[in-house]
C-alpha cells in the first residue's frame, strides 16, 4: 500500500501510535525519532489536551527584554521569537526611553464584540430597530450563559445593530458588546452569540448564519506613548528627523506600512506568545485596525514636540487574557505572567502595546541611522555558520571571519569550515 495521509481515527490514537504512523510516512530514522521524543517544559499529556493529533512539543527561544519602564514601574519583558535582534531592539529602545520616563499607557477596558449575521430579512431597517427594542431581553439571555463573568462585573453590556450592504443583498448584523474582564473572552462571547442567535432569527424573521466574535476588537484598545529626549540623538540629530520621515512614509504608503507594522508585531506577537495568548487574534486585530480608514496605514505615530524631543504613540486592539486559553495551562506562560507581575488582563494588554511601540522605536532608530543589517549580522552569521555544519568554537570563528570579510553566505561558511578543520 502506498503512502496515504488518510488516517481514520488519527485523533483517537495515543501519541506513540501517531508517532509510529508519522515515522513510517516520512521514513524517519532512530535519531530523528529521538528528536521528536525530546520533551521540554510542556509535558506531552498537557500538550495532547491542548490541541489535536499531538506527536510532540516545539520549542522557541524565550528572551527577556530589559530596561522597560511603563507608567513609572520597571518591567522585565519575556519574549518568545525565532528572529534575532527583536529582544535586543526592545532592550535598547527601552533604555533610550528611560530619559523621558519610559512609556505611559491607557486603555478602553476588556470589551469584546460578538457578531450575529442575519440574511433574507425583508425589512432590514425595521428589523434593526426591533432588535434594539429587545435589547434588555438579548442582554438577559446572553448573561444567563455566564453567571460567573457577570458576578465579576463583566458580561453583555450593550448591543449595536448594523445593516450592511453585501454582494448577496443587505444583512442585519447584531453586535453583542461584552465585558470579558480578565479573559480574552472568545469562548464567553461565542457562547452568548450562539444562545441569542435563534431569538434574533425569530424576532426579525431572517435566517441566521454566523455567530462569532470579531477580532477587530476596537472597543478593547490599548494606547501607549513615549517621549525620547533629543539628547539621546546627540551627534546624530538627523536620525531623529529621519524617524519622523519614516513614520510619514509608513502613514502614506501601504507597502511601507506593512513592514513598519510587522516590526511592531515582532514585539507584540513575541510577548503575546510568551503569555500563552492567541497571537493570530492580536495580529488580525492590529492589521484590521490599521486599515480602519479604508487605507492600510501605520499603527504608530511619531512627531517632534516643541522641545525637539521625539514623541511616539500607538493605539490598537489588544484582546489578551490572564485566564482561559493556554495562559494558565502552559507552565512557562504561568511563569511569564509572574515575571511580568501583572494582575489584570488590562495591565497585560497595555504592557504589550508599549512593547510594540518600543519595538517600532528600535526599528526606526536603526533604519533612519545605520540600517538594520549591522545589528543583525553577528547573530545571522552564527546561524549561517551552524547551518553550514559548524559546531563548538568553530561557530564563532566562522561567523567572525564572515563578518570581517563582509560575506555572510552559506558557501563562504562551508569554505571557511573546511579551511579551519584542516
Ligand atoms: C524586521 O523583522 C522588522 C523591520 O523590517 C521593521 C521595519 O522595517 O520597521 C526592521
Amino acid at each position: 500500500m502506498g503512502r496515504t495521509s488518510r488516517i481514520p481515527g488519527f485523533h483517537k490514537l495515543s501519541v506513540e501510535e501517531r508517532l509510529k504512523i508519522v515515522r513510517e510516512f516520512a521514513e524517519l530514522s532512530e535519531d530523528e525519532m529521538a528528536v521528536l521524543g525530546k520533551r521540554g517544559h510542556l509535558d506531552i499529556q498537557t500538550a495532547d489536551r491542548m490541541i489535536e493529533n499531538v506527536i510532540g512539543t516545539f520549542e522557541l527561544p524565550l528572551g527577556i527584554a530589559a530596561n522597560m519602564i511603563i507608567n513609572g514601574k520597571d518591567y522585565l519583558i519575556p519574549m518568545v521569537v525565532e528572529e534575532s535582534s527583536v529582544v535586543a531592539g526592545v532592550t535598547n529602545a527601552a533604555r533610550m526611553a528611560r530619559s523621558g520616563g519610559g512609556f505611559f499607557t491607557s486603555s478602553t477596558g476588556p470589551v469584546m464584540i460578538a457578531q450575529i449575521q442575519a440574511v433574507n430579512v425583508t425589512d432590514p431597517y425595521g428589523a434593526r430597530l426591533r432588535l434594539y427594542e429587545k435589547k434588555d431581553e438579548i442582554l438577559g439571555i446572553a448573561n444567563e450563559q455566564d453567571p460567573i463573568l457577570v458576578e465579576m462585573g463583566g458580561g453583555a453590556k450593550d448591543i449595536e445593530v448594523r445593516v450592511i450592504e453585501t454582494a448577496l443583498g443587505p444583512m442585519v448584523i447584531t453586535h453583542l458588546i461584552v465585558d470579558t474582564r480578565d479573559a480574552m473572552g472568545a469562548n464567553a462571547v461565542n457562547t452568548m452569540a450562539e444562545a441569542i442567535a435563534p431569538y434574533v432569527g425569530e424576532w426579525i424573521n431572517g435566517r441566521v448564519y454566523l455567530r462569532i466574535l470579531s477580532n477587530l476588537a476596537d472597543r478593547r484598545l490599548v494606547r501607549a506613548s513615549v517621549r525620547v529626549k533629543k539628547e539621546e540623538f546627540k551627534g546624530a540629530e538627523e536620525v531623529l528627523d529621519g524617524m519622523v520621515y519614516a513614520w510619514a512614509f509608513a502613514d502614506a504608503d501601504p507597502y511601507r506600512a506593512a513592514t513598519h507594522n510587522k516590526g511592531i508585531m515582532n514585539g507584540i506577537s513575541a510577548t503575546v506568545i510568551a503569555t500563552g495568548n492567541d497571537f493570530r487574534a492580536i495580529e488580525a486585530g492590529a492589521h484590521s485596525y490599521a486599515s480602519r480608514t479604508g487605507r492600510y496605514s501605520s499603527l504608530t505615530h511619531w512627531e517632534k514636540d516643541q522641545n525637539g524631543d521625539l514623541v511616539g504613540t500607538i493605539e490598537l486592539p489588544m484582546a489578551v487574557g490572564l485566564i482561559g486559553g493556554a495562559t494558565k495551562i502552559h507552565p512557562l506562560s504561568r511563569l511569564v505572567i509572574k515575571i511580568l507581575g501583572v494582575k489584570t488582563a488590562t495591565e497585560l494588554g497595555e504592557i504589550i502595546g508599549a512593547v510594540g511601540l518600543c519595538q517600532n522605536l528600535a526599528a526606526l532608530r536603526a533604519l533612519a541611522g545605520e540600517g538594520i543589517q549591522k545589528g543583525h549580522m553577528s547573530l545571522h552569521a552564527k546561524n549561517i555558520a551552524v547551518a553550514a555544519g559548524a559546531t563548538g568554537d568553530l561557530i564563532d570563528r566562522v561567523a567572525k571571519r564572515m563578518i570581517e570579510e563582509g560575506k555572510i553566505r552559506m558557501d563562504r561558511a562551508a569554505e571557511l569550515l573546511k579551511e579551519f578543520k584542516k
